[in-house]
């Protein structure tokens, strides 16, 4: 049996050789895979892709008020924070030596307007936010959304006229709100609203402001998906939107080669990384737009995803530790230098253990 094994190895390694193509492999018996998996160290050394702190951006949510934190039922363990309480949050992800936050506004119902005015107001709850972040911690990286959504009575990421999202009005919007976050401080400006042209427009603005160290992390491919759900119960946006959705921008799921032509067009305007949202369920489009564009890629491990496992977890059905990990590794291995994810303080504190 064993001999015959062999003479099938032997044959199968001359047929590759013939073919010149360089394939390690061989057969059983004198491959056994098991072996560089039988002890720690070897599967130490074996490993392929590792997760380290250096990949991780925390994204999070900061309200009005003074000395006040108010949990997410739908996101458990993530709190919106005032600022004061959101500056000794970010002092903890810096003791871990998290790189960078994303920070979310949940802005007061009395601000939000159709035209969305209050996302320029260079004294708004994100611009102080961001201030009061680097004035404490200068060497973290400030990452800012800009879309409207936040700040638009509608729910919706652009003006509306005559019921639709309009794409060219809303560029000058997304422009007058990149500067305010830019003079606010924010090291980079993140548009995740899906107007076509909005990186280019940004880029403009920000050059002629003097903004040119302000970097652009794009939204690239970013679906309209079911999974941000928490995230609109979070910065209070899902009843405002109500039945509404964000089709008519956001990418269809069911699409990749649309994803790589909106990588092409984003790092032409002058992104310097590119994004791709959710994450675990697109990490067949992480891994096309890595392979294809070989830029600094980015997932958002997004709400939805944070909230299956932390459910499945308080069920006792999911080890939540042993699978947040195993799914930030899986962007790693699809392709991702980075990932935002609400469980970067938990997850750099396992890194941090070892
Ligand atoms: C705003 C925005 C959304 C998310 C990030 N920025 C929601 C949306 O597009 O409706 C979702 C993040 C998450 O679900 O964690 N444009």
């Amino acid at each position: 049996m064993v001999k015959l094994l062999k003479d099938v190895a032997d044959a199968q390694t001359h047929e590759n050789t013939v073919r010149g193509e360089v394939r390690p492999t061989g057969q059983f018996p004198r491959v056994r895979m098991r072996r560089n998996r039988r002890d720690p160290w070897t599967r130490r050394l074996v490993a392929e892709n590792r997760l380290s702190v250096d990949d991780l951006i925390w994204p999070v949510f900061v309200q009005e008020g003074n000395a006040k934190s108010s949990p997410i039922p739908s996101m458990p363990g993530i709190a919106r924070h005032s600022i004061d309480r959101l500056v000794d949050a970010v002092g903890e992800a810096a003791e871990l030596g998290i790189p960078a936050i994303a920070i979310f506004p949940v802005v007061d119902e009395r601000l939000k307007s159709p035209e969305a005015e209050e996302a320029w107001n260079y004294d708004n709850l994100v611009c102080r936010a961001v201030s009061a972040v680097k004035a404490a911690f200068p060497h973290i990286g400030v990452i800012c959304d800009v879309a409207l959504d936040p700040f638009t009575s509608h729910g919706q990421d652009g003006l509306i006229r005559d019921g639709y999202v309009v794409n060219d009005e809303t560029l000058d919007a997304l422009i007058k709100q990149s500067l305010a976050q830019a003079t606010a401080g924010c090291d980079v400006i993140a548009p995740s609203d899906m107007m076509d042209g909005r990186v280019g427009v940004v880029r403009d603005a920000l050059d002629a402001n003097g903004f040119q160290h302000v970097r652009i992390m794009s939204y690239a491919a970013k679906y309209a998906s079911g999974f941000y759900g928490p995230f609109r119960d979070a910065v209070g946006s899902a009843g405002f939107l109500g039945a509404g959705d964000k089709k008519t921008y956001q990418m269809d799921p069911a699409n990749t080669d649309e994803a790589l032509r909106e990588v092409a067009l984003d790092l032409a305007e002058g992104a310097d990384m590119v994004m791709i949202k959710p994450g675990l369920p697109y990490l067949d489009v992480i891994r096309r737009v890595k392979d294809k564009f070989a830029v600094p890629t980015f997932a958002y491990n997004v709400s939805g995803e944070y909230a299956m496992l932390k459910a499945a977890a308080a069920q006792g059905w999911l080890d939540y530790d042993r699978v947040m990990m195993e799914s930030l590794l899986a962007f790693k291995r699809a392709g991702c230098d980075g990932i935002l994810t609400y469980a970067a303080v938990e997850a750099a504190t396992l890194l941090k253990k070892g």
